[in-house]
């Protein structure tokens, strides 16, 4: 005979309320760090002068598209591109930023937007760019999501579809900003180099190391693509009374 004693059923219950719990703590965090008016100054200005920076070496490329990536999952890409894409568009020029993480995709809950279908299934045909694009997240700013997980995404990427896509992108967006996979883990990142000027590659404070950016500075060199800069992430700012719970940003220009 089965007996229930009163602290199992807790336990149950605890096992099946947590997870949907975390998930939802978790979405809350990744939204927290999107660039808004109660953005810290410093911050901002730091995503205005990697911003200047990009145009730059965009206008010498020619190019209106770049891709967001760095050697590992969590280290901020999709945090960074969901804000250059903010900073890009406060200048009034038009802005499309997508989600081409298609194995782990973060965007739209950064953004708190649907991704009931995107990128994926528009490449794959099963929708059209104007039904699944999210207009004008903020002014300016256009947004496409990864949609459907695909079970071949390097296959996607290379896709005929995509080129067309970034033709017609190319007509419509004064830029083009990619959120992209980790480079040190799957090649899928660096196949977006021909639709692309560089990659601009996120360091995380204490946790990116000097090998895995000698990895990933090989690894673009191989693919004969270029790196734009770099944006490092998570430096802790020591007050006064220890350290601060917020975060500072730094661009370095690649050279
Ligand atoms: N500058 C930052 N400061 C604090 N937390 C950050 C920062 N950038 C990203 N994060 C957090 O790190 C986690 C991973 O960020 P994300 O942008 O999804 O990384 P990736 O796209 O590289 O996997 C998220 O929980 C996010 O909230
Ligand atoms: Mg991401």
């Amino acid at each position: 005979m089965k007996i229930k004693l009163p602290g199992q059923k807790i336990k149950e219950k605890k096992a099946i309320e947590e997870p949907a719990r975390d998930k939802s703590r978790k979405k809350k965090k990744d939204s927290k760090n999107v660039l808004s008016e109660k953005s810290k100054f410093a911050i901002v200005e730091a995503y205005k002068s990697a911003r200047t920076n990009i145009m730059f070496s965009l206008s010498a490329s020619e190019q209106k598209a770049f891709a967001v990536s760095s050697y590992a999952k969590g280290d901020g890409k999709s945090t960074v591109a969901a804000n250059l894409a903010i900073s890009f568009s406060k200048m009034g020029k038009k802005v499309i930023l997508i989600d081409c993480d298609l194995r782990r995709p973060n965007l739209h809950n950064i953004l708190k937007l649907e991704n009931k279908a995107g990128f994926s299934d528009m490449v794959g045909r099963m929708v059209v760019f104007d039904d699944v694009v999210h207009r004008d997240v903020l002014p300016c700013l256009d947004v496409l999501t990864s949609g459907t997980i695909p079970p071949n995404p390097s296959e996607l990427i290379c896709s005929p579809e995509v080129v067309r896509f970034v033709e017609r992108l190319n007509r419509e967006y004064d830029y083009i900003i990619f959120d992209s996979p980790p480079i040190g883990v799957v090649a899928d990142a660096l196949l977006l180099k021909d639709y692309i000027a560089g990659y601009l590659l996120v360091t995380r404070e204490r946790k990116t190391t000097h090998g895995d950016i000698e990895k990933l500075l090989q690894n673009i060199k191989l693919t004969e693509s270029k790196p734009l800069g770099f944006i490092r992430v998570g430096v802790t700012h020591e007050g006064k009374r220890g350290r601060r719970g917020y975060y500072y940003y730094y661009y370095y220009q690649y050279y």
